[in-house]
């Protein structure tokens, strides 16, 4: 299972466990797929700089194999005062439903993307993966001069071009069963929700660079499906969620092995921006809101209260439950099964198709 990427990272199996910002990806599930012979993918969009120095080096404690770092591109929003207020206001409902505070103080809306890329510059590890568009040329140059492989993230032809213009060595073609945020840029969410088995191929047919197969993929026949439309990588993001070391809350863990392929929805309640997650209480609360959702990152940090206070409370209804349409095959395991299993399974698929042959 030698691809073009495989042999640039010089990992075993063409699997990248996704960087899913927010906690689930900690350092032990990331080492843990390192070590197994995937790349472990670090979210490390919400976190200090500090914080990222700190998660790398409890990686290296526990793997000297490579991994990967992932920060969300920032984006600039010209939402109002008046209407970060009004939704605050609706927000306080909420809040005093669940029993906490109304009001939150928020010191910023997000962290600064140029010190968190610093901070992976210094660290100088093997790829920097990012989504929600494209940072300056000065950021992927800087990645490449200190032989950081660079990698971005397309849920279209159009965005894959830009991106190799761009200068990444890859791409990450995230299609629509996709869960988390959805890494568009150029045109409208519902403009851009294709498919991973129609972006791949047509994506791969229009640059000239390595494409990983993201959204979906559960198992070793979605690998050999993303292997047979051309990608010389998966990337697979609910399937690790529920495994032993991932992060996510154990409510979250519990939603997730409970959930079906029909039990997502595209929504941009939580932070702004469109994700895919398991429907929840929470989103169908704030879709009643009147007026217009602020845009990303200001909703993400005026929920991230609620999100927490949710978490502290075992009440899964008001945390966000990031999820792919693949649900139904996620499992509780330790990563390196997960990795054992989608390889055995491929494995053994390429023997029977050999068989045709
Ligand atoms: C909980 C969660 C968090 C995610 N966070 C990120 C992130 O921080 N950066 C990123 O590039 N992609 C993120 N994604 C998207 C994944 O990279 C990937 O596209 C997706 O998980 C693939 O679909 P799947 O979940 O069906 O495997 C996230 C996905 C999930 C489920």
């Amino acid at each position: 299972m030698e691809t073009e990427l495989t042999r640039l990272l010089n990992i075993k199996y063409p699997i990248f466990q996704a960087p899913m910002a927010g906690g689930s990806t900690t350092p032990d599930l990331v080492a843990s797929v390192s070590n197994a012979g995937g790349l472990g993918n670090l979210g490390a969009g919400y976190l200090t700089p500090e914080q990222i120095r700190l998660a790398i080096r409890e990686i290296r404690q526990r793997t000297d194999r490579p991994f990967g770092i992932n920060l969300f591109v920032p984006e600039q929003s010209n939402t109002s005062e008046e209407s970060i207020s009004r939704m605050n206001d609706y927000l306080n409902k909420i809040r005093a439903e669940i029993g906490i505070a109304p009001n939150p103080i928020i010191p910023k809306f997000a962290e600064s993307f140029e010190e968190q890329v610093q901070a992976v510059l210094e660290e100088n590890v093997k790829l920097f993966s990012f989504t929600f568009g494209i940072p300056s040329l000065d950021v992927i140059e800087a990645m490449k001069q200190g032989g950081t492989i660079v990698v971005g993230t397309a849920t279209t032809v159009e965005e894959g071009k830009l991106l190799q213009a761009a200068g990444v060595d890859a791409i990450v073609a995230q299609g629509s069963e996709a869960g988390g945020h959805r890494g568009n840029f150029l045109k409208s969410t519902t403009e851009s929700m294709i498919g991973t088995m129609a972006l791949v191929p047509q994506m791969l047919d229009h640059v000239s660079i390595p494409v990983i197969a993201s959204g979906g993929i559960m198992d070793g026949r979605g690998l050999i499906a993303s292997l047979a439309l051309g990608a010389s990588a998966v990337q697979m993001g609910t399937a690790f969620l529920a495994s032993v070391e991932s992060g996510a809350h154990a409510e979250y863990k519990r939603k997730i092995r409970s959930s079906n392929e029909d039990s997502t929805e595209i929504t941009n309640t939580y932070s702004g921006k469109a994700a895919r997650g398991i429907l929840t209480n929470f989103m169908n609360d704030v879709r009643a809101y009147p007026g217009q959702i602020p845009a990303y990152p200001i909703q993400n940090a005026l929920t991230r209260d609620i999100r927490q206070a949710a978490a502290q409370k075992n009440n899964p209804e008001y945390m966000s439950l990031w999820a792919g349409q693949g649900l139904r095959l996620a499992k509780e395991r330790p990563a390196a099964e997960i990795i054992k299993e989608t390889i055995d399974q491929a494995s053994e698929l390429i023997r029977r198709f050999k068989r045709f042959g």
